[in-house]
Order: C-alpha cells, then structure tokens, then sequence
C-alpha cells in the first residue's frame, strides 16, 4: 500500500500575526505615500530644498591651492566644494573662511599642536595619520590655505562663526535658565559680539 500522504491544512492567521502584517504594511504604504507627497511638493516649489549656505570665489592662488588640496589627499577626511568624505562636522572645510583667517590657516597647517583649540587627533607630529601635512613645501600649505580661506560661508549657517541674525526669545529664554551666572561674566554672548565683515571675528588665539 503506498504510504498516505499527509496533507496539513494551512493553519489560519493568529489575530497578532494579522496584526503585525497590517502594521508593518501600513509603514510601507505611508513611506510611498511621503514620497510622492516630497516629489509633488518639490516640483511646485521653485525655491531649492537646502538652501546654500556656503559659496567661494576662487582666486588664481585659490585655484591652485584647491589643486593642491585634492591632490595631497586632504579629501580622505576632509569635504570642501561639496567634494570628500562626510565623518563629521570638523571634517567640513566649506565655509571655514568665515571662521579662520588665512593667517591662522596657514599657521595650522604648518605647526597643528601649537593652533588647534584642543589636543589633534590627526594633524600633528608623527606618527600621526595627517602629519605629512606639516611637511608639505611652504608654497603649497600657502596656496591651500589661501584656498581654504576663500571658503565663505553665510551668517547663520552650521560653520558659519555667526549666528542667525536676530534674537529669538526661545533662545534668551535658555540662556537665561541654563547658562551658570559664572560663564556669562566670563564670556561674551556670540550674539552681542561685533560682526566684522558680515561675520564674528572669533579668532583662537596661539595656545599657551
Ligand atoms: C587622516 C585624516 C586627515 C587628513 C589626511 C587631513 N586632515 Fe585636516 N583634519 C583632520 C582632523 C581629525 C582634524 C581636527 C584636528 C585634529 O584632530 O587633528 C583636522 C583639522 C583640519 C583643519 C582645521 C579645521 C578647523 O577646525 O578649523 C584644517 C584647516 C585642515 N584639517 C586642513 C587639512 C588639509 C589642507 C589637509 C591636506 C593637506 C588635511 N587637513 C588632511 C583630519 C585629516
């Protein structure tokens, strides 16, 4: 006698299961929906999405600097043009012009240690993974500082020194509560310090 099949009725969906599958169903048909909500929305708005916060205005030692700073590697951590890696925010030279001064810059390049506001964790002596940096020919750390110095970003934006113009009393509201009565003898308000040149002039001093 051959052997009997067997055959298993499909078991039915318990209500936690059907649950479950309508749930997650429901997030797909949502994401969709946003999307072509987004697609919709951006095709009747003429203003861009993000708004441009950094531009530059190459000069010919801009030019040559920016050369200079593709082909001795810097794009490995850094971002400028829009071109480069993503790590993080000190990784993003667009705009830096408006925060460091050409003077600094250079000065940077050359001696790290002696001008960063906290200990490197890359530029620096060796064996440090950017210390050939400090080693390039004085021409060329020029060049790209003079680079990096036309990097303007606009006020208000993320590396931008200056904040957005006006106050917001949101703002003066957490400053007032959380800012310790010291810190506001010790220092200034960014908000209240002179703009020069449409931006702070927050400069790092030499370190001791
Ligand atoms: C191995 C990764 C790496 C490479 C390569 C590198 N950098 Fe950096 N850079 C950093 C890091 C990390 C910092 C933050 C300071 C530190 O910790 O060393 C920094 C900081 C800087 C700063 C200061 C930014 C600020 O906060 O004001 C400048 C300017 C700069 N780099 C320029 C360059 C240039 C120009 C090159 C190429 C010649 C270069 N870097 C190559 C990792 C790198």
């Amino acid at each position: 006698m051959p052997p009997m099949s067997v055959k298993r009725s499909p078991q039915p969906m318990k209500p936690g299961e059907k649950m479950m599958f309508i749930v997650a169903g429901a997030f797909v048909v949502l994401a969709f929906l946003g999307f072509i909500a987004m697609l919709f929305i951006q095709s009747k708005d003429d203003k861009p999405m993000f708004e441009m916060k950094t531009h530059f205005q190459l000069s010919e030692t801009g030019q040559r600097g920016s050369e200079g700073f593709r082909l001795n590697g810097c794009t490995t951590c850094h971002r400028a043009l829009r071109n480069g890696t993503n790590m993080g925010r000190t990784a993003e030279l667009d705009g830096i012009g408006s925060r460091r001064t050409e003077t600094w810059l250079e000065a940077f390049l050359g001696d790290p240690e002696k001008y960063y506001r906290a200990a490197t964790v890359d530029h620096g002596p060796t064996p440090k993974r950017a210390d050939y940096v400090a080693e390039l020919d004085v021409a060329t750390r020029h060049d790209i500082a003079v680079f990096l110095s036309e990097l303007k970003s606009d006020q208000g934006s993320s590396t931008a020194a200056a904040p957005p113009e006006g106050r917001s009393d949101f703002i003066d509201s957490m400053v007032k509560t959380w800012a310790p009565a010291s810190w506001k003898e010790k220092y200034t308000d960014i908000r209240d310090k002179p703009v020069q040149d449409g931006y702070a002039t927050a400069q790092p001093a030499e370190k001791e």
